[in-house]
């Protein structure tokens, strides 16, 4: 449809520079550069280098998005950004960008929620998600169960990780096996070959008496991290298959059973999993396998669209545009703990929508036009 919100979305809450574009529910262009390679030396994102990369790639980056959606940047309907949460330097280049591009181009723009943007990208995949969603956000910052009946404006959390996230978990378990950074993606690739009962590791907090919603992966990462110093010690090979899988099967194990725990709790009959962990191929073999006995529709976006992205902002800011809600203002902060309860950071300026098809207050809208055609994208 035509008449579809067209938003670009900039992502740049940690180590992947992402730049999005859709139409609505339709994705356009997915344009991502990742420093992740300058991190692996030290297991870990550094966020000063990851602040620098951003610099470098924004602009290439969002020229390479405009070019391959075959859009003019004067025809958006608005710009949307990560404002957080995310590492508060990486945030901030691209909140200036997107201000930068939204005031230059006279277009609204979108503060949003990196966490609400990992659920509203599964739109581009499958459609209007159900209202209400019950998601189940995992990634290397965030261990989340929660339900979303409107993912503009009301998001609410059932549960959350107590200690290390559940990619956090998968990172750690990769640095005592040797096997680098970032720890998911190799864990899972050796997982595919190794035995998942061989070994069996703890389940954190699934005791009668323990928080349903709640997780935690530090009891987890010991155990394995033991595990593997006493086979070490007492001179053994260390199996790194067994140990992936068995480990692997551990965290999906909770993470599946808690969440479709929470949809019966709930009476909700979809499932969402979002977050880069949604990429492991046994966390999505076992959802399918365990919702389809349970009943439950289950939604998981393709491996690309759940790790960090550009697309995934596009499609909330879309959406933002879509149910009219107020642009950010144009002193938008980067947030660092931006709460999982804002989907979006609204403006002062104005009842919601005035800024749809509006411009940059201070600009008269001829003025941007110009600017916007002459001087950046004619
Ligand atoms: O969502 P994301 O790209 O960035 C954050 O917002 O954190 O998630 C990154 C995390 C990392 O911890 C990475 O190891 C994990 O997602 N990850 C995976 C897989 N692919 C990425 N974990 C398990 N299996 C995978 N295939
Ligand atoms: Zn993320």
């Amino acid at each position: 449809m035509a008449d579809e919100p067209l938003v670009l979305g900039i992502e740049t809450s940690c180590d992947e520079t992402g730049v999005g574009i859709v139409r609505g529910h339709t994705l356009l262009a997915d344009a991502i550069a990742s420093s992740v390679d300058e991190h692996a030396r030290f297991g870990g994102v550094v966020p000063e280098v990851a602040s620098r990369a951003h610099l470098e790639a924004m602009v290439p980056t969002i020229e390479r998005a405009l070019s391959e959606a075959r859009i003019s940047a004067r025809d958006l309907d608005g710009v949307a950004v990560t404002a957080g949460p995310g590492l508060a330097g990486a945030l901030l280049v691209g909140v200036s960008a997107a201000k930068a591009y939204a005031y230059a181009l006279g277009k609204p723009l979108y503060g949003v929620n990196h966490l609400a943007s990992h659920i509203c990208v599964d739109q581009l995949e499958h459609g209007a998600l159900p209202e209400p969603t019950m998601a189940l956000l995992v990634s290397g910052g965030h261990s989340s169960l929660l339900l979303a009946p409107d993912i503009t404006a009301d998001v609410r959390p059932l549960g959350s990780t107590i200690d290390d996230a559940a990619g956090e978990a998968f990172d750690k378990v990769a640095r005592v096996l040797n096997l680098g950074f970032p720890g998911g993606p190799v864990i899972d690739r050796y997982a595919r070959e190794g035995d998942p009962q061989a070994i069996a590791f703890p389940r954190g907090l699934t005791g009668p008496r323990d928080a349903p919603y709640d997780f935690s992966f530090s009891g987890l990462k010991t155990a394995v991290a033991r595990w593997i110093e006493a086979k070490r010690n007492a001179g053994e090979e260390v199996p790194v298959r067994d140990v992936s899988a068995s480990f692997q099967e551990a965290v999906t194990d909770v993470l599946t059973r808690k969440a479709i725990r929470a949809c019966k709790d709930e009476g909700v009959d979809h499932l969402m999993i979002g977050g880069g962990v949604a990429a492991n191929s046994r966390l999505r073999s076992m959802a399918e396998e365990r919702c389809a006995d349970a009943g439950i529709t289950l939604r998981v976006p393709r491996p690309k669209l759940c790790t960090d992205n550009g697309a995934m902002v596009a499609a909330l800011g879309a959406e933002m545009v879509a149910r009219r809600r107020a642009p950010s203002d144009w002193d938008l902060p980067a947030d660092s703990s931006l709460p999982v309860t804002e989907p979006h950071v609204p403006g002062s300026g104005g009842p919601a929508g005035e800024h749809v098809h509006g411009h940059a207050p201070g600009h008269s809208h001829d003025h941007v036009h110009e600017l916007s055609g002459k001087n950046l994208y004619s």
